[in-house]
């Protein structure tokens, strides 16, 4: 089974960023952790971009092959059609996920242009959210 975690625009900062929010954990060694929990049942793969296309890229390589994609599409989660496109055109079902509880932050983190064409989402449970995605994509 093959699984890609895509991280977008400024997720390349966990550790650093805001970590009461995020946490003070970099991505790159909770990817070793999934990666070691993991062998032997999915291959898991890590991109992260601050670049919209570049996320698009990413996605519509893996997006016909894989059995699953766990999406962070950090702010681009609020805007943007053209990833919400990218999923629609891909076959590979994408599971969304935030570290933070979106709903219980500003008004305008409530909106997901990504959601309506996800398989569902997971928020709130910090670098958690990322696990229970695989576990849902393994379970399906
Ligand atoms: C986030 C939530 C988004 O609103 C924010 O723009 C991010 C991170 C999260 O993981 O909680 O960059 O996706």
């Amino acid at each position: 089974m093959k699984i890609a975690i895509i991280n977008g625009p400024n997720l390349n900062l966990l550790g650093v960023r805001e970590p009461g929010i995020y946490g003070s954990q970099a991505f790159e060694g909770f990817f070793k952790t999934l990666e070691e929990k993991y062998a032997g049942v999915a291959q898991l793969t890590y991109f992260q971009s601050n670049h919209e296309g570049a996320l698009i890229d990413e996605m519509q390589r893996v997006g016909f092959e894989f059995d699953g994609i766990v999406l962070n599409a950090g702010a681009y989660t609020h805007t943007s059609i053209a990833l919400a496109d990218c999923i629609s055109a891909i076959s590979t079902p994408v599971v969304e996920v935030h570290i933070s509880n979106v709903h219980s932050r500003e008004a305008f983190r409530h909106h997901s242009t990504v959601s309506p064409v996800c398989k569902g989402v997971i928020a709130g449970f910090g670098l958690d959210s990322y696990r229970l995605a695989i576990e849902a994509i393994i379970n399906k």
